[in-house]
């Protein structure tokens, strides 16, 4: 089995709002990341998500829990001592512009890292960051190296902005990339060539990455394994195969079942589950399951006990429900809702 990169555990964040409580905007997540693997972490918007990645990354400081990079507990080390990992993870966000500084040109912006962990100057530094530009697709996009190299990120795309983060987040050759909703702010045509870019790249370097997305279809492309989150709890996870072949948590299959498929024939002879009702508010999440307020198989149970996230075939495919079994069967939703 590949190395464990990234190891979660336990991980909640609590953010105190003066005036309105606590928001428990992550409460309880736990997975593992190996080397060359993609974990598509995708659910609703406010689920989460993006806290846990800035968690990971040490943007935020965590309330609990502990996260684990290649074997080291960085949970509570301090900035100073976390600097030199910081080349071990990237993080690459949906608007770049954060991660771009707008006073310096692409090839000081890709190459600031090497410089920073000393690692490349002079000719070495500028050959490398033209390779990387390269490897990106942004040499060859816009021909002429001098100039685009010389570039300031206004100047760009949405798109040659993506791909400039991407070649600074690569620079430093790091052990996890966290992308976060990358390409959630670009035009449809453009956010292809990028998820392609991407799947590319990771392939070829085998980092291990953490994808997050509110998009089905984008963690179906990318993700060799799949985390679903509600409500700043993981519904269910496992091997991307496995997730779409036979999804079990209540939530996934109602998430698949609105999904559009291709095929206009089959999309139409599909049965929907609706979720009624809104995402609940973090800043009071209902008790036991959080899913039970728009679950439709919600029971007495499921009122009051939280349910544990427990691996039910032994093959690494877990889910928190009540009503899933230890042999891994699983009511279907879409069934109730037809006989409904
Ligand atoms: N700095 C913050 N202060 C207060 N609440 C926050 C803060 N950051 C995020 N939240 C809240 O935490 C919840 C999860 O947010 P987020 O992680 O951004 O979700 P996602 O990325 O899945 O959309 C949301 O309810 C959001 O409003
Ligand atoms: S535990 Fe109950 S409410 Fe939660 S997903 Fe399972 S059936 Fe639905
Ligand atoms: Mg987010």
């Amino acid at each position: 089995m590949p190395d464990v990169v990234l190891e979660v555990e336990d991980l909640t964040k609590h953010f105190t709002v003066r005036g309105r409580g606590v928001v428990r905007a992550v409460d309880g997540v736990s997975f593992e990341l190996r080397e060359g693997e993609v974990l598509g972490l995708v659910g609703e918007s406010g689920s989460g998500k993006s806290t846990v990645g800035r968690c990971v990354t040490r943007l935020i400081e965590p309330t609990g829990g502990t996260v684990r990079l290649k074997g080291t507990d960085i949970t509570h080390l301090p900035q100073r001592r976390l600097r030199p990992l910081r080349r071990e993870m990237h993080i690459v966000f949906q608007d770049p512009s954060s991660s771009l500084n707008p006073r310096m040109d692409v090839g000081s912006i890709v190459g600031e890292p090497l410089r920073r962990h000393g690692l490349a100057r002079g000719a070495a530094l500028r050959d490398r960051v033209a390779g990387l530009l390269h490897e990106v697709g942004l040499l060859h996009e816009v021909g002429l190296r001098p100039e685009l190299i010389g570039r300031y990120p206004h100047e760009l795309s949405g798109g040659q902005r993506q791909r400039a983060g991407l070649a600074r987040a690569l620079s430093v050759e790091p052990s996890l990339l966290i992308a976060d909703e990358p390409t959630s702010a670009l035009d449809v045509s453009v956010q292809a060539s990028i998820l392609n870019l991407l799947v590319e790249v990771q392939r070829r370097r085998r980092f291990a990455c953490l994808f997050i997305t509110h998009d089905l279809a984008v963690v179906e492309y990318v993700a060799n394994r799949v985390a679903v989150m509600y409500l700043g709890t993981l519904a269910e996870t496992a091997p991307h195969e496995e997730l779409f072949r036979s999804p079990k948590h209540p939530y996934t299959q109602a998430l698949l079942s609105a999904a559009p498929v291709p095929d206009p024939a089959e999309q139409r002879g599909r049965q929907r589950v609706v979720l009624t009702g809104d995402l609940p508010s973090p800043l009071d999440p209902p008790p036991g399951c959080r899913f039970h307020t728009r679950c439709p198989l919600a029971d007495e149970r499921s009122r009051s006990e939280v349910p544990a996230l427990r691996d039910v075939t032994g093959r690494g495919h877990l889910v928190a429900c009540h009503q899933v079994g230890d042999d891994g069967t699983a009511p279907s939703i879409v069934e109730r809702a037809a006989s409904a």
